[in-house]
């Protein structure tokens, strides 16, 4: 049984407004509600997923994202962990689950857009297999700041079970020693 102190789990509709007090907290230009809902309920191609943490005393939702199968291509269209939860791993976990549903929903590589501006989701990304692929100038409407992209070229089923066992290991080490908190 899995030690680690939250589980994985399908995004609901009952989830958006604790999705979007998180929003609210760590993007300058965020979703509405009524996206989140609409890719929940009404986009065939997007798969949106939480952590939920075990222990009632924690934030519902710990970190969220979704993956969206564009033909060949799975598109990370958004993850964001909880802003006092960050830096423990929990979006390097989220995101090697959002590409292992990539790769079971057919997919061969990863795609996504980040701001040039944001070095702690680059850092994230580059640390699982992603490369710049190219820049889109003034993309982001708020502030016309650039999109770098970046492609994930491969998503090979072993290769992803590596990193994510890798990565359970280092959660689980860091949690018990850091941050292990057992339910009450
Ligand atoms: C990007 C994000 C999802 C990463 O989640 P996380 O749970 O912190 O991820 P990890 O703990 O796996 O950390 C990934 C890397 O970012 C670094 N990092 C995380 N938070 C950081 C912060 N506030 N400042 C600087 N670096 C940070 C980590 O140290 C780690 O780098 P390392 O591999 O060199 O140690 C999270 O920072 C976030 O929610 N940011 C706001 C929303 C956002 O920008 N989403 C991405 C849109 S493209």
């Amino acid at each position: 049984m899995s030690e680690l102190p939250f589980i994985l789990d399908e995004m609901t509709v009952e989830d958006i407004p604790e999705v979007m007090r998180i929003e609210r907290r760590v993007f300058s230009a965020m979703w509405t509600s009524g996206i989140y809902r609409r890719e929940i309920t009404a986009n065939p191609w997007s798969h949106y997923y939480v952590l939920r943490p075990k222990h009632p005393a924690l934030p519902p939702i710990l970190a969220y994202g979704g993956v969206w199968r564009m033909d060949e291509s799975a598109h990370i269209p958004t993850i964001a962990t909880h802003p006092d939860w960050q830096g423990r791993r929990l979006g390097s976990y989220l995101l090697l689950h959002l590409l292992l549903k990539g790769e079971a929903l057919g997919c061969t590589e990863a795609t996504l857009e980040v701001r040039a501006s944001n070095y702690p989701a680059q850092k994230l990304y580059l640390r699982h297999g992603f490369e710049v692929a190219g820049i889109r100038y003034h993309y982001y409407n708020d502030n016309g700041e650039d999109a770098v992209i970046m492609t994930r070229p491969t998503l090979a089923r072993t290769a992803l079970l590596a990193e994510l066992a890798a990565m359970e290991a280092d959660l689980q080490e860091r949690w018990r020693r850091y941050y292990f908190s057992s339910p009450a």
